[in-house]
């Protein structure tokens, strides 16, 4: 476990078209606030495919590459930059595993997503996954921060 030196980091967390039209922006800020992390940036937008297909590179050619990119350009989201030490874990902790039938109760994806056979798992989160995606994602979506 890293200790209380650790620098404070930056992660990209996105709410997902699920998440926006089912009104759960405000319950993810909170579960992100209540834990402590700063809220440094946020803005509401509706991704187009090129944008997308730029965030999502690494699963070009997977099977759920296609319904994923429809389905994350299907609505607005709300991106947002949080800070915190050890935030990048720290957020993929609160929102809990990609699966929501397994993601654990207690966590974003746990407590409030479930399978429902649509093409592309829907899991009302983004966080990024390590300080080189989270730094190359954060110029995505705020090429000025
Ligand atoms: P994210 O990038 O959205 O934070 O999610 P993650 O790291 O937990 O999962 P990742 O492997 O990066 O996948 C990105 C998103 O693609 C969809 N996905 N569907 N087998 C499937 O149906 C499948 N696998 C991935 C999910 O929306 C996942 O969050
Ligand atoms: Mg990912």
């Amino acid at each position: 476990m890293s200790n209380t030196s650790s620098p404070i980091e930056r992660t990209l967390i996105l709410v997902k078209p699920d998440g926006v039209r089912r009104g759960l922006v405000g319950e993810v800020i909170s579960r992100i606030e209540s834990k402590g992390y700063n809220v440094a940036a946020l803005r509401l937008l509706t991704a187009d495919k090129d944008l997308l297909a730029t965030h999502y590179a690494e699963h070009r050619g997977e099977a759920f590459y296609e319904p994923l990119i429809e389905f994350m350009s299907s609505g607005p989201i709300v991106a947002m930059i949080a800070e915190g030490q050890r935030v990048i874990e720290g957020f993929r902790s609160l929102a809990g595993a990609t699966d929501p039938t397994l993601a654990l109760p207690g966590s974003i994806r746990g407590d409030l997503a479930r399978n429902q056979g649509t093409k592309v798992v829907q899991n009302i989160v983004h966080g990024s996954d390590s300080v080189e995606s989270a730094q190359r994602e954060i110029k995505i979506f705020f090429p000025n921060l």
